[in-house]
């Protein structure tokens, strides 16, 4: 038999700490992240939410540097564009932000949403097809949050053009880009955002 288990104000309150701890982070240390720790929080991400239990989310882990490489020039043309749109001191401070640790990030995950899937036989999806890569972005919420639990950090990078990340991660056509996400032990801790921190919006 399946006890559920009451949760304590101990662990509510560790909970929210987790929360406000969580951070999108762009600087790591250089130490890798065990495979089985990688494959625990893979599997606490597959236990997420779905549309009709659609479970549309799939993972390929980009490791080889030269597709590395291709993702960091996408980057660049991408954060060069966003760039020459700002003006003025917004721009000045644009240029100073990191948005990515896509050099140093241990492991890097694209995460798509299978367009295609059969799974959940379109339930929930008929008036909002929309729903299966909100299905997506639930469970990398999830996972970010696992992964903080275990002092690992997780930044998601969308300044990205999708279909070159998917051409790189040799994705199939039904495969929509949701993020791309850097992911290993983080140099700093904080409560509090870094764009806020960086003065770019408020807290
Ligand atoms: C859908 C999505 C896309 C994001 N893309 C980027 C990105 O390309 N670069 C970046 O530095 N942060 C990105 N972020 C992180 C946000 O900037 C960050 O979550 C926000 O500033 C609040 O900070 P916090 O996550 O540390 O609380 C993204 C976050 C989300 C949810």
């Amino acid at each position: 038999m399946n006890t559920p288990p009451v949760f304590g104000d101990a662990f509510r309150e560790e909970l929210a700490t987790l929360m406000a701890w969580r951070r999108d982070v762009r600087r790591f240390r250089s130490e890798p992240v065990p495979p089985a720790l990688l494959d625990e929080l893979l599997g606490l991400m597959a236990l997420s939410p779905s549309v009709g239990h659609a479970q549309p989310w799939r993972v390929s882990r980009i490791d080889e540097a030269e597709r590395r490489a291709a993702v960091q020039a996408s980057f660049a043309r991408c954060n060069a564009a966003a760039l020459a749109e700002y003006e003025g001191e917004r721009a000045a401070l644009y240029a100073r932000l990191k948005l990515e640790g896509l050099r140093e990030a241990p492991v890097q995950l694209a995460v798509f949403c299978d367009e295609g899937t059969a799974r959940g036989h379109g339930l929930g999806r008929r008036t909002m097809p929309e729903t299966l890569a909100y299905s997506v972005v639930a469970a990398i919420t999830q996972f970010w949050l696992a992964a903080r639990a275990h002092g690992v950090g997780v930044g998601w990078v969308s300044i990205l053009e999708p279909e070159e990340i998917a051409r790189i991660a040799g994705a199939p056509p039904d495969w929509r880009l949701i993020a791309y996400l850097c992911v290993g032990y983080p140099q700093e801790a904080s409560a509090v955002p870094e764009l806020v921190r960086e003065g770019w919006e408020g807290g």
